[in-house]
Order: C-alpha cells, then sequence, then structure tokens
C-alpha cells in the first residue's frame, strides 16, 4: 500500500513539474494597415468628487474643520474643555456663537474669560491634525478685543495624550477685528494632533476663521493644496480633470446641489454647504462632512492647468439626485441653470472685459483657463433628463458652439433607462454620453469587447465612471485588490482599441481617507500624513503614460484580443517617441508565451518590458508597503517575430522603438 502511493506520487510530482514547465503559446499579430484612429489625449482622465474626505479632509490643505463655526451643530469639531471635562463648570469661561445673517460667512465665537483662569478650546481637525517634524505651519484667526484684558492666548499643537508639540504666544492688540498669525514648527511627527487655543485674564473677545495650513503645499501656494496629493495625480499624467463629481454635482435637494458661483472669491466669505455624502449610507454616517468650498470653481480651474489636463466641469440640470429626492426644476423656471452654464463658460474663457471674466482675472487668472467641454447633468435619466438636456444644449451651443457638451446615459451601463438614454442622445446628435459601471471582476473582464460593436456614427463615449466592485457596489468591504485592477486592465484594451469611439475614460471615485471614507473602492487612499496608490492607481498610470498617439490593430488569428485564453491586447504608436506600445493582460493563473509578429512593422531590437502583477488576486497595497508596482525590464530582440513571456495574473507593457 505504501509502495503503491509512492508511485502514484512520483507519478503526480512528474505530472505537476511537466505541467509547470510547459508554457501555452499564443500568436500576436501587429498590423499598421493605417486605422487612421488617433488616441486623444483625453483618453486617460480624472474623476474628481469631494466624497471620502477627498476635498475639505483631504487634497484641500486646511486642518481645521468648521474653522468659522458654520456647521449646521455650531460646535462641531470643537470642544470647550473646561465645560466637557467638567459639566456646568463656567468657572475660567464661556463660549457663545454670534450670527450676522448679512454675511455669506455668518458666525463668529464670542469667548468671556474670567477669575484669571484658563479657559480652553479645542479642534479636533479632521479625524485629527496630521503633523509632520520639522514642517512649518502657518496658523491665522481673526480676533476683535471686545472689552476687559485677556492677558495671555497661547495656542499650541497637542499629541492624542494631550502633550503640547509645538506652542506659540499670541499678543493681543487693541480694539477691532484683526487676522494674527503664527507658524508651528512641530517637534515630532502626529497624526492625530489637536489645537487648542488657551485664553487667560478677564475679558470678552470675538474669533472667527481659525485656520492651519501647511506651508510646504503644491506648489507652495497660501492654503493650498496638499502636495503628495497632487503629486499622485500629476504623474498619472491625465488628459482632464472632471470636476466637482459625481453625485455631489446634484445634491440631495436643489437647495443642496453644487452651486460654482457661491465658490468664488475669499474663501473666508464662501458659504458652508453640508455635504450629500455625510448621509449617503447608514452603515458610514459622517455628520461631520461639510464642503467649505477652499476648493473652489477657481482653484478646480488652476488644478487643471497645474495637470496639464482640460477642465471638465459638470453642472446640476435642474434634477436632483434621482437616488435621493429627485426634486425637479420646472422647465420654465430652467432659465437661471442654464445661465450658471454660459456665465461659467464666459468665467473660463470670457475676456477679462466681461462680467464673469474678470472675476477670473481678480481672482488671479486674467488669461482664459480655455474650458473645451462641459457637462450637463451627472448620472440622471428619463424622460425628465433628455427634456432638460435639450435646452441646455440648444442654449450653449447658439452662444457657444464649439464646447463640447457630455450628457448622461444613467447609472448603470444596460438597461431600460441606459437603452432609452442613448436612443434620445443619439436623435439629438449627442456629442459625448457618459457611461458608468460599477461591476464585478468578471463583468469587466466579459465587457472587454464591448465597444467593438458601437456605431461608428454616433455619440462619442466618455467612460467617466467605472470601477470593478470586489463585493458589490457601495458595499462597505469592496477591495482595492489585485484582481480587480487586473479586470480594470483586461477591460481598457478594449476602451483603448475602440479610441474612435471612446474618447474618455476615468476611474470612481479617486480619494478616500482611510478614517472619514463613505465609498469603497478609490483609486488613492490617505491618512492625515501619507497616501498609497492601490494597484487600480497603476494600471491607470500605465495606460495613461503610455497611451501614445495612433492607434494600432493587433490580432490573434485575425479577430481583435479580447479574452482568447484568458488574453487581451491592445498596440497604439507614438509617433512623438518613435515607439510602439503593445499592452497585454493576462487573467489566466497560468503564465503563456506570447508570440509577436510586427508584420509590416519594423521593430527596433530594444525591448522595455514593464510588468505590473501580484503573487495573489487578493493581494492589496497599503500605506506601510507597496507591493504592487510596475517593475522594469529591458532586452534585446531578434529581428522580426519574437516571443515575451507573460507572467500569470498580469498586466504587461512592451515598448519598442
Ligand atoms: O463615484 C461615486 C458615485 O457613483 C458618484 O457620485 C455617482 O455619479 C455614482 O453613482
Amino acid at each position: 500500500m505504501k509502495i503503491k502511493n509512492k508511485i502514484f506520487s512520483v507519478l503526480l510530482l512528474s505530472c505537476v513539474a511537466f505541467s509547470s514547465a510547459q508554457i501555452s503559446k499564443f500568436t500576436l499579430d501587429l498590423d499598421e494597415s493605417s486605422t487612421n484612429i488617433k488616441i486623444q489625449p483625453t483618453m486617460y482622465g480624472i474623476f474628481f468628487e469631494d466624497i471620502n474626505f477627498a476635498a475639505d479632509g483631504g487634497i484641500y490643505a486646511e486642518l481645521i474643520k468648521n474653522r468659522s463655526f458654520e456647521f449646521d451643530e455650531l460646535l462641531t469639531g470643537w470642544k470647550q474643555q473646561n465645560t466637557q471635562t467638567l459639566s456646568h463648570n463656567l468657572d475660567s469661561g464661556f463660549l457663545t456663537i454670534y450670527s450676522d445673517h448679512s454675511k455669506t460667512n455668518k458666525n463668529y465665537a464670542r469667548i468671556t474669560v474670567h477669575n484669571d483662569k484658563k479657559y480652553v478650546l479645542e479642534n479636533e481637525g479632521f479625524r485629527g491634525i496630521g503633523l509632520h517634524k520639522d514642517a512649518k505651519y502657518d496658523f491665522s484667526f481673526d480676533l476683535e478685543n471686545v472689552s476687559g484684558n485677556i492677558s495671555a492666548v497661547n495656542v499650541s499643537l497637542v499629541d492624542e495624550n494631550g502633550a503640547v508639540i509645538s506652542t506659540v504666544p499670541i499678543i493681543i492688540k487693541e480694539k477691532g477685528w484683526q487676522k494674527y498669525k503664527a507658524v508651528f514648527s512641530p517637534t515630532r511627527t502626529v497624526e492625530k494632533a489637536k489645537l487648542q487655543i488657551t485664553f487667560t485674564g478677564n475679558g470678552v473677545v470675538n474669533m472667527d476663521m481659525i485656520s492651519l495650513f501647511p506651508q510646504d503645499t503644491w506648489k507652495g501656494r497660501k492654503g493650498g493644496l496638499r502636495k503628495d496629493l497632487v503629486q499622485k495625480l500629476y504623474d498619472l499624467q491625465p488628459g482632464f480633470l472632471r470636476f466637482p463629481g459625481g453625485c455631489i454635482v446634484e445634491g440631495r435637494t436643489l437647495a443642496e446641489r453644487y452651486q460654482w458661483k457661491k465658490t468664488l472669491g475669499n474663501v473666508a466669505d464662501r458659504e458652508y454647504l453640508i455635504n450629500k455624502w455625510s448621509s449617503g449610507f447608514a452603515h458610514r454616517l459622517a455628520p461631520d462632512y461639510y464642503q467649505s468650498f477652499g476648493l473652489g470653481f477657481y482653484e478646480y480651474f488652476q488644478l487643471s492647468e497645474d495637470l496639464g489636463a482640460e477642465p471638465l466641469p459638470i453642472l446640476s440640470c435642474g434634477m436632483a439626485c434621482q437616488f435621493n429626492t429627485g426634486e425637479l426644476v420646472d422647465l420654465e423656471k430652467l432659465n437661471p441653470f442654464v445661465q450658471d452654464a454660459l456665465d461659467l463658460i464666459e468665467f473660463a474663457n470670457g475676456d477679462i472685459n466681461t462680467k464673469w471674466g474678470k472675476i477670473r482675472a481678480e481672482m488671479g487668472h486674467p488669461k482664459a483657463f480655455n474650458m473645451k467641454y462641459i457637462g450637463v447633468g451627472n448620472e440622471q435619466w428619463g424622460e425628465d433628463y433628455i427634456k432638460r438636456y435639450k435646452i441646455f444644449e440648444k442654449a450653449i451651443h447658439a452662444k457657444y458652439p464649439d464646447i463640447k457638451i457630455i450628457s448622461g446615459s444613467g447609472p448603470s451601463p444596460d438597461g431600460d433607462f441606459f437603452d432609452y438614454g442613448w436612443k434620445e442622445l443619439k436623435k439629438l446628435n449627442a456629442q459625448i454620453v457618459d457611461e458608468h459601471y460599477y461591476n464585478s471582476a468578471k463583468w469587466f473582464q466579459q465587457n472587454a469587447a464591448r465597444y467593438d460593436k458601437y456605431d461608428r456614427n454616433g455619440p462619442k463615449v466618455f467612460a467617466g465612471e467605472y470601477a470593478v466592485q470586489s463585493v458589490k457596489v457601495v458595499s462597505p468591504d469592496n477591495k482595492n485588490n489585485w484582481e480587480s485592477a487586473l479586470s480594470e486592465a483586461a477591460f481598457m484594451t478594449g476602451l483603448e482599441r475602440n479610441a474612435d469611439v471612446v474618447t474618455m475614460t476615468s476611474y470612481a471615485p479617486l480619494f478616500a481617507h482611510a478614517d472619514g471614507w463613505q465609498w469603497t473602492p478609490d483609486l488613492i487612499w490617505f491618512n492625515n500624513l501619507y497616501s498609497y496608490a492601490t494597484p487600480n492607481y497603476y494600471v491607470q498610470k500605465l495606460f495613461s503614460t503610455n497611451k501614445g498617439t495612433d492607434l494600432l490593430r493587433i490580432y490573434h488569428n485575425k479577430n481583435s484580443v479580447s479574452g482568447q485564453d484568458k488574453i487581451y491586447a491592445t498596440a497604439v504608436k507614438d509617433s512623438k517617441n518613435n515607439e510602439v506600445i503593445i499592452k497585454i493582460v493576462n487573467t489566466d493563473s497560468e503564465k503563456k508565451s506570447i508570440e509577436i509578429n510586427p508584420g509590416n512593422i519594423k521593430l527596433g531590437q530594444k525591448l522595455m518590458k514593464i510588468v505590473l502583477t501580484a503573487p495573489a488576486l487578493s493581494d492589496e497595497n497599503n500605506f506601510k508597503t507597496e507591493n504592487i508596482q510596475p517593475a522594469e525590464d529591458n532586452s534585446i530582440i531578434k529581428n522580426g517575430k519574437f516571443s515575451v513571456e507573460i507572467p500569470a495574473n498580469s498586466l504587461v507593457i512592451l515598448k519598442i522603438k
């Protein structure tokens, strides 16, 4: 019995050895027979929405939450140390909120201090305040000395245990509102610090706009954006920046829609609004999630310019989020909404003598932003949308015939709403239709040929929001694992192969705060100090930075390559760098030997091979390590046909001069 087992084991082992030595072969034929299809510079872009604390608490580098007491719960984020620790002990002082309803930033705090005791007010930041050792932080607040004599005001940064990391005294001047400034330089790195303002003496002061910003922001701008996060966007070399969403454009009600005009001018005067995602999901409630609009439309345009990306603003079309109230503006009352769109184009592109061009110039950008695209509505569906879209389209094109309009086809990539939207939009000769897909890994792999049969004479497609959902859409358990990224890569070969139809694409959502997210998966995760790129990010980056300029054909047995033997492929030429770039995705758990026949294309001998893979499909990156990253390898190939090994479960980019 024992001997029999041994023989069986030997047989089994030799079978395993034999099968692992065997690599299945697959042939790809390149063909230049001029497709004349250009890869649009907008092919791979960015979808930005203030969800998951992406703006306030994220890329907008302000570290103080509710800095001017404008949240509906006026003291959200603030704690009075004496009254919280010892209830009804008003011994050292108290706080009252005053409101001036003639202003957009209406509230301020009045602090009354007595008995020469210490009164402490504390801000918790956005899930804490992230501080880097020795970095510099600009602190400021507006203070009015009302009466009495407050002998000392100390502003301190304290760690999770209350130990002081950095402190500065503020000398209070005479009466009247004044802006006081100080610079902090923390002696330690702390992820969840707090800001404490300590008042001593007897007297009354008013206080507003308490602000703390790192000095080391993107491009060193005062009150600017978080550098590590913008750098990650910059590294994607995005073709466009879509902003400000997403459902946030629509709002839960029309009153809560995104109104770009309210996001201009002095940041201190921008009116706060509750964030739609504060109550998006019962399992991830965030009642402290507001929009300060410190990152407003001017800053979005500026960011687009910094990134070298086309600005793509999306505006409300008079319909609140149909997943919420679906509140509608009557067609006869739509005019202000349409006017917002026309004014926005003037704001971005108008001469400095125009009303809105002048405002742009006054904010610091006399040169036009050269905006070419505008989105009408986010993810609307049904007859109500088509009726409103028609009105917008007519008005926009009457005044600005060159502006390209993005219209929507609803939240799903198929079904009645989708079919109806497309049918109507085709009839209306819509220019670019936005499609959204949040689906399983299997769906993405099976849909790599989705656009092969799309109408070549119809509207172009903007694959405006997509991401593999490892569990199901809006599940809090969705992961940014390697399987999801690999399946997106497989699908993206189909987007690129159909670059004559699909002209814009973007993964969604973009950012997530590790302690403050509502929606997962997301492209980039961050906490108060650091950020990491997901495998999905690296897939986006590899496609975007290797998008080339012209489409080439690549075939397997004369068919486009979209899943045969679990291989997906696309090829482009980069006429600027004189390169052929082939992208191959292998979703098989076995490596493949791929023979590439260059056909009529004369290739050089230097091959650069970039491989993105992971040991297991469930692997993820995290704050400690980005294990899943592209690895580069250079080799020499012979002229004519050559073979490359494509690892199991990998995305491989081949670049040949
Ligand atoms: O990306 C998250 C949300 O998904 C977007 O806000 C919305 O457009 C879609 O439903």
